[in-house]
């Protein structure tokens, strides 16, 4: 077996999911490790919260190099040091323990909703009546299910998708939004995203879960020319801010918008852009540092 590497990068927690989409995203990826917390008698003993270790197969591009670049494209966008934390990265190569396996340990079944169930693929399940169950490995995607913007948007969907209706997910990752429109009982699904890995692995969820009909492909929202009933798009908050006219070109007159990825302290930026573009807000959803908003036209 070869050897793998670990890179610890040490960030300000709320930036978790950020870190961790530029490492899928740059990276040869294939699982990221949050916070790890030890409990003795319900006291939390030890964290390791605040550093982020992500786990390579290959140095395809020099770490230091790429999170350096990043990490001022996200000072350059409004993020300060205090909210970035400094970065310092620790680079070890490990012996091959199955280490692929070590990331999937920590994700287990996620219940999102009352009825709605993410359960790794690895993992046996038994739903109860009526429980809607997503079934992922959602590989070097972002979307297992665990993360608070995924939930909001699942939310959304939750409380104003109705059966017939089509559905697109801009930045669909894993294709789990759009999974679950289509177990809500999409007529159609679209998803796109710029990261090419994650089309086969939103394919393989879908087909994973039976959904048959999907439409996914490397794309961005500007080039679209379908209008949709419902769009997604958990996508951060300056790449919200600067796509919210193409989203809305994405919509008829009566269809919903569920805007994710923003962090609470951010929500200025995207509530600008929703005004922009004179767009009204429907309904909002918070869940710890994060806000989504639910916008019509
Ligand atoms: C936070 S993940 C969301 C994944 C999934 N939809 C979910 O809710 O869990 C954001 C995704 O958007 C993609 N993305 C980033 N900018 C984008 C853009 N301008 N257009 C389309 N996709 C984009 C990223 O590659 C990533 O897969």
């Amino acid at each position: 077996m070869d050897n793998y590497f670990e890179l610890k990068i040490s960030i300000n927690p709320q930036m978790e999911d950020i870190v961790s989409d530029i490492c899928f995203t740059n990276f040869a990826c294939e699982g990221v490790v949050l916070a790890e917390e030890t409990y003795k008698d319900l006291v939390m003993t030890s964290t390791t919260e605040g550093t982020l270790r992500v786990f390579l197969t290959d140095l395809n591009k020099n770490p230091v190099e790429v999170l350096k670049t990043e990490r001022e494209i996200l000072k350059e966008r409004g993020f300060s040091d205090e909210e970035l934390g400094s970065w310092d990265i620790t680079l070890n190569e490990k012996e091959n323990q199955d280490w692929s396996k070590k990331w999937k340990e920590k994700w287990t079944v996620t219940h999102v909703m009352d009825k709605i169930t993410v359960v790794p693929s690895w993992l046996e399940y038994k739903p109860k009546k009526d429980e809607i169950i997503i079934t992922l490995d959602p590989g070097c995607a972002f979307g297992t299910g665990t993360h608070q913007t995924t939930q909001l948007c699942m939310k959304a969907l939750e409380k104003y998708f109705k059966a017939g209706q089509s559905m697109a997910d801009i930045g669909t990752g894993s294709g789990i939004l759009a999974i679950l429109a289509k177990k809500l009982g999409a007529a159609d699904v679209y998803g796109c995203d710029i990261d090419d890995t994650v089309i086969d692995v939103a394919y393989e969820n879908a087909n994973k879960n039976g959904v048959t009909d999907p439409v996914f492909e490397l794309n961005t929202a500007d080039k679209i020319t379908k209008k949709y009933d419902f769009v997604c798009a958990n996508i951060l908050h300056n790449v919200l801010f600067e796509i919210m006219g193409d989203l809305k070109n994405l919509l008829k007159e009566d269809s919903i918008l569920s805007l994710s990825g923003i962090l609470y302290e951010k929500k200025d930026i995207v509530l600008e852009a929703i005004k922009r573009e004179n767009l009204n807000i429907l309904d909002t959803f918070t869940q710890d540092q994060w806000i989504s908003f639910v916008v019509k036209k």
